[in-house]
């Protein structure tokens, strides 16, 4: 079965067997199946975050599950459930729609609600823990639901409980959000900012930002119906104010987040342009010519090829900064 439809790399890789759920009962049914007791599972969303390597010998589970409904509300806030298996930015067109607001700058983010938490997907000074309530999630082991708040999900910077402890072992089934009412915009984005200046409102609203984050995305990032990709291959790396500062004296204009007092961030995408890699092409693949945090397969390109320039990637921003980079997309 060719999962090259399913991830947006469009790598050209083979699971033995695949299967789509659209229901909670439909999932729990499936995973008692013969084929699934011992065979290695991947649980796919919008397939946005992966790079295949090899094929894949075991069964591939589609999420599949729909549906938007407002649980409760009050004077501020709206909590809202949605399907895992509901595509990220149909909730987020949902949410402008209804006015509900604290989405508007994660507008256009490839990949499913259900896989929105496992990276706490973030963007334009926004993350989905600001806005996350509770989810829902399939225990594969056992078949149970069980229920994760907030805290539960220990949400960090791309990072989140089914990334580290409970890896592999969950299907995030439906999230809760919480969503504003009375609209607190977040414009502190440096692009953001800009691009609204250029717009000429006095008082953007949301669909005024969402307007805003899909106008830069557009510009910046490229579209994977076009040109393969899985957004920022690497995540920014964070280090220690000290060596901020001291690499401050060989490269005045070297960028910077602050994280705390003595941690900053630094963007990859700029270390990656300066090691000379952006817009670099090999043969059918290679780095973004508008963000060089993007690796791009421009047809035909193997899984393998594009975790060896990845490889040589972080080797050279090793090199030349003593920094050192990590994948933020999952590898299979
Ligand atoms: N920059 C360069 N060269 C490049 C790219 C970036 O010099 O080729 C520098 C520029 O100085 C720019 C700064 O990096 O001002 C930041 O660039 P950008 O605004 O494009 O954001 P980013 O830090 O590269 C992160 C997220 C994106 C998210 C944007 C906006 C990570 C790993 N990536 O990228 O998320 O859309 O901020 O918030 O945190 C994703 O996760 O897939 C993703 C696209």
């Amino acid at each position: 079965f060719s999962l090259k439809p399913y991830n947006t790399f469009g790598i050209d890789v083979k699971a033995k067997f695949f299967a789509r759920f659209e229901s909670v009962e439909e999932l729990q049914q499936l995973l008692q199946r013969q084929e699934l007791q011992q065979a290695p599972l991947l649980i796919l969303g919008g397939g946005s975050n992966l790079l295949f390597t090899k094929n894949f010998d075991g069964v591939v589970l589609q999420n599949g599950i729909k549906g938007i409904e407002v649980l409760g509300e009050d004077d501020n806030f709206v909590y809202v459930k949605a399907g895992g298996g509901e595509v990220w930015h149909d909730f987020v067109l949902h949410a402008l729609q209804q006015n509900w607001g604290g989405v508007e700058n994660l507008s256009l983010i490839p990949g499913t609600v259900g896989a929105a938490p496992l990276q706490n997907i973030g963007a334009y000074g926004v993350e989905l823990k600001d806005v996350f309530h509770e989810l829902e999630a399939v225990h594969l082991a056992s078949g149970q639901v069980h229920r994760f708040n907030n805290e539960a999900c220990k949400f960090g910077y791309r990072e989140s409980i089914f990334k580290n402890e409970v890896k592999g072992q969950y299907v995030v089934t439906a999230v809760t959000f919480r969503l504003h009412k009375q609209h607190q915009l977040n414009t502190s984005y440096g692009a953001l900012q800009t691009t609204l200046a250029e717009m000429q409102i006095a008082q953007p609203t949301i669909q005024d930002v969402s307007a805003a984050v899909c106008h830069i995305r557009q510009t910046k990032l490229p579209d994977p119906k076009q040109i393969g990709n899985a957004g920022s291959f690497f995540k920014n790396p964070e280090i220690p104010l000290a060596q901020f500062e001291a690499l401050q004296k060989d490269f005045p204009s070297i960028p910077s987040y602050p994280v705390s007092e003595t941690t900053v961030k630094v963007p990859a995408g700029w270390l990656i342009e300066q090691c000379g890699w952006k817009g670099k092409v090999i043969e059918n693949y290679g780095v973004h010519k508008n963000q060089a945090l993007v690796l791009v397969n421009y047809g035909g390109a193997q899984g393998e090829n594009i975790r060896q320039l990845a490889y040589q990637i972080i080797a050279s921003v090793q090199d030349k900064f003593g920094i050192t980079l990590h994948p933020e997309v999952n590898i299979h």
